[in-house]
């Protein structure tokens, strides 16, 4: 999908709403964060983070969470907050080897605590997901996957997938 086709469709359903842009790139200054700044940028009520920024460390599938708390100790807590009163959830995330980056594979895992305990953190929020890469957009469907099974657990719901080239953004 060209840029300005996703922005012009997108803008409408968003604007003035309480929306976060996830960056879910590990790069400092990819496509993904410059797809996020220019959300933050062009429309109204919305804000964005980098996900690399939060310390969210893998799960280790001890299952201590099915009787409890999660074992780890790190940020995974705090993003939730941040995303849990919001309106609408955008994750932008490059290709890595046809499927997501181990850092938002990491916080999609980690959710498994709330899926384990059937508790949804977030209400009334509407999830987006944006997939770029170098190639066709064959690989949307694999790699949107476990990002839409992720957004259903946390109680986000799922409004669309996209796929965008990266020479589209400049
Ligand atoms: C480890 C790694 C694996 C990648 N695998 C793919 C791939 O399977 N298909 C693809 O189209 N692009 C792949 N790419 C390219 C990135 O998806 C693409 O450059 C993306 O725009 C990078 O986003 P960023 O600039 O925000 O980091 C890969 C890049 C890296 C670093």
């Amino acid at each position: 999908m060209k840029l300005e086709e996703f922005l012009e469709e997108i803008s409408p359903l968003i604007s003035d709403k309480d929306t976060l842009a996830v960056n879910a790139s590990p790069r400092e200054a990819g496509s993904c964060r410059k797809m996020a700044a220019l959300i933050n940028k062009d429309i109204p009520g919305s804000s964005a983070v980098n996900l690399k920024d939060f310390d969210i460390k893998p799960c280790t599938g001890c299952l201590k969470c099915a009787a409890g708390d999660c074992v780890q100790s790190d940020d995974f807590g705090k993003f939730i907050n941040l995303i849990s009163n919001r309106q609408v959830l955008i994750i932008i995330s490059p290709v890595f080897f046809t499927a997501v980056p181990a850092q938002l594979k990491a916080l999609i895992d980690r959710c498994q605590a709330y899926w384990s305990n059937n508790i949804k953190p977030v209400k009334n929020c509407d999830g987006y997901f944006v997939l770029i890469g170098e190639q066709s957009k064959d690989y949307l469907d694999c790699a949107s996957r476990p990002v839409r099974a992720c957004f259903n657990t946390l109680g986000v719901t799922h409004r669309g997938s996209y796929y965008i080239l990266n020479n589209e953004i400049s």
